[in-house]
């Protein structure tokens, strides 16, 4: 029996971090043995939206396949590629853009969001409107069924299968599949600020971080903030270190609640030991990560015998897109 096919991607903005492995590659490595999986470096997407300075563009690309690797992505298994290596999907781009009305992008709610919240990145291009347009060429092009995604993407999903609808319906035939997202549990790890985990804010803990580096970010986490004497109970629940102890330190989180609300341990101590289990959750990781990062050539190897494999299927839907367009 053939497994269905899944594909995922990531713009290459920076370094990743553990928001990253929580709300994507944690699950893409659990669905890599159940399903044939695509795991694409959005690098045009990122182009999008970063075209004032591409200076660390070819370098983040290797940089966040270092890391997929590291945390368990197996090349043996899932295909790993850059998206801007394989033509076909600014092609199918192409195409699809002219089958989606203007209205459709300017509803999509990530939209306007982006514009303004990225203001100096100047971003109300051409190209930028259509972002969700190359997401849909991406997916459409391996026929995934399932895309695993944050419940941010699911706009661009119901998207993409609308024209997926159009497309089939005036092409007469049905050539494109209609994917459906497959949401990610959501984890809710929250940056040091206490806002979204994200590059932008300077509020990650990267998987790359190097323990003193954690160390430092861990110990300026805000903590309950009502709790001001150490003998005032605190309040776990509403406690950002508390909710990274649910995630690094499974076997002691009911001692740290009890022990918190009781005030028999003080933030002080409980960031400390925080930060001790973040370093060592990220230290297998990161001796992976160096161990691959030795051998670049070895790298480039994956992801160049990865393109090419995206390539192979990718031209043929290609083939039967242009067929229908371009009739003879
Ligand atoms: N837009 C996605 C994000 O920001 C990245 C992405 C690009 C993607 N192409 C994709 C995700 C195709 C899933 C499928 O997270
Ligand atoms: Fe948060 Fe720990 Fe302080 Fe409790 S003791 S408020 S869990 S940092």
């Amino acid at each position: 029996m053939t497994k269905a096919r899944i594909l995922s991607g990531m713009r290459p903005t920076g370094r990743l971090h553990i928001g990253h492995y929580f709300g994507a590659l944690q699950n893409w490595v659990a669905l890599q043995e159940q399903y044939e999986s695509f795991f694409m470096v959005a690098d045009w997407h990122a182009v999008f939206s970063e075209y004032k300075d591409t200076s660390k563009l070819v370098e983040n690309s290797y940089d966040n396949v270092a890391d997929w690797l590291a945390c368990g992505i197996d090349p043996n298994q899932s295909t790993i590629f850059i998206q801007s290596k394989v033509p076909q999907h600014a092609e199918l781009h192409l195409i699809l853009s002219a089958y989606t009305p203007l209205a459709w992008l300017e509803r999509v709610p990530t939209y306007k969001e982006a514009v303004t919240q990225l203001k100096d990145k100047e971003i109300e291009n051409y190209a930028f409107l259509g972002y969700p347009v190359l997401q849909a060429a991406d997916i459409l092009l391996y026929k995934a069924k399932i895309v695993p995604v944050g419940e941010d993407q699911l706009p661009h999903l119901e998207l993409t299968r609308e024209i997926v609808r159009r497309f089939n319906f005036l092409a007469g035939k049905e050539i494109l599949v209609e994917p459906s997202a497959k949401l990610t549990p959501e984890a809710r790890l929250l940056g040091v600020d206490r806002r979204k985990m994200s590059k932008s804010y300077n509020n990650s803990i990267n998987l790359s971080d190097d323990a003193e580096t954690v160390r430092k970010k861990a110990q300026s986490m805000i903590t309950d903030e009502s709790r001001i004497k150490r003998s005032d109970p605190g309040h776990p629940d509403i406690c950002n270190v508390f909710s990274y102890h649910r995630l690094f330190n499974k076997a002691r989180v009911e001692e740290i609640r009890g022990l918190c609300s009781s005030a028999k341990i003080g933030c002080v101590e409980c960031k400390q030991e925080n930060a001790k289990k973040l370093a060592e959750f990220l230290k297998p990781i990161q001796d992976k990560r160096a161990e691959i990062l030795k051998n670049p050539k070895n790298l480039r190897d994956i992801v160049e015998a990865g393109n090419e494999r995206a390539r192979k299927v990718a031209q043929a839907t290609l083939d039967e897109v242009r067929a229908a367009v371009f009739k003879s």
